[in-house]
């Protein structure tokens, strides 16, 4: 069966009030036709949560955030937890971004951790995995994407609590992607991983790749096998860029 995709904006840490206006070209822009080709989100940073979900209201645009505490609630000053995110009216989060992972801040234990706090809090997380150039070069790719899965993705996990997004840190903002078989080769370890672990569930969990997604490469991308929506930074701060992305489906 072919998963409804989802197409994913990571605004990173970008956006100001002022942002809202590019926002509702967003939401204006997820018209009938759009809708019914694919689900829409955008993650802000979490100062525009709440206003971008009142602004998505009856638009069917979804909203999450860029990352959660692994606690519920206590003394952890300038985190902030899934449940305040969940309370915004936001219905994802996204854990394990390589920029979080990167100096160890984010090992696996603490995205798995991360992302069964969102399961906790009722979030769909979207959990990053990719390897850095010199594992790609080295041949460790697929050894490499195994490992985070295994590591970080928490037991239990179903295609309605948890997305997967695959993202090579070497494409990330860099304009460059890797080829279309490369895509596909790493799409399918990681569906066969989903699988074995999971079983006719894996096969439901939604597999997104993101790095350096355009409207120009967006319609070649997200026809490869296994690649059931795209997570896109630079591109989606930019309504046109991101809605062009979205009608490549
Ligand atoms: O979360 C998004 C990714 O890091 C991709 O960023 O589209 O700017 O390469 P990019």
């Amino acid at each position: 069966s072919r998963l409804r995709p989802i197409v994913v904006g990571n605004w990173k840490m970008n956006g100001l009030k002022s942002s809202v206006a590019e926002f509702s070209r967003i939401t204006e822009g997820y018209d009938i036709g759009l809708r019914a080709k694919t689900d829409l989100a955008i993650c802000p940073p979490f100062t525009l949560l709440s206003t971008f979900a009142v602004v998505a209201l009856g638009s069917r645009v979804l909203i999450g955030g860029q990352d959660c505490h692994r606690s519920p609630s206590g003394a952890h000053t300038g985190d902030v937890s899934a449940e305040m995110i969940a309370d915004t009216g936001a219905t994802h989060v996204i854990v394990g971004h390589s920029e979080r992972r990167a100096d160890d801040l984010d090992t696996n234990a603490v995205v798995h951790a991360k992302a069964r706090a969102a399961r906790r809090a009722g979030l769909i997380a979207i959990l990053c995995i990719g390897e850095s150039e010199a594992e790609r070069d080295g041949g460790k790719t697929l050894e490499v994407l195994e490992t985070q899965l295994a590591a970080s993705v928490p037991d239990g996990a179903t295609a309605d609590n948890l997305i997967i997004a695959y993202e090579p840190i070497w494409a990330i903002g860099s304009g460059r992607t890797p080829t279309l078989d490369e895509i596909a080769e790493a799409h399918a370890h990681i569906r066969h991983q989903l699988v074995l672990r999971f079983g006719d569930e894996g096969e439901d969990m939604r597999i997104l790749y993101g790095g350096s997604v355009k409207p120009s490469n967006a319609s070649d991308i997200l026809a490869v096998e296994n690649v059931n929506g795209a997570l896109v930074g630079g591109a989606s701060l930019r309504a046109v860029d991101f809605l062009g992305i979205a009608h490549s489906y």
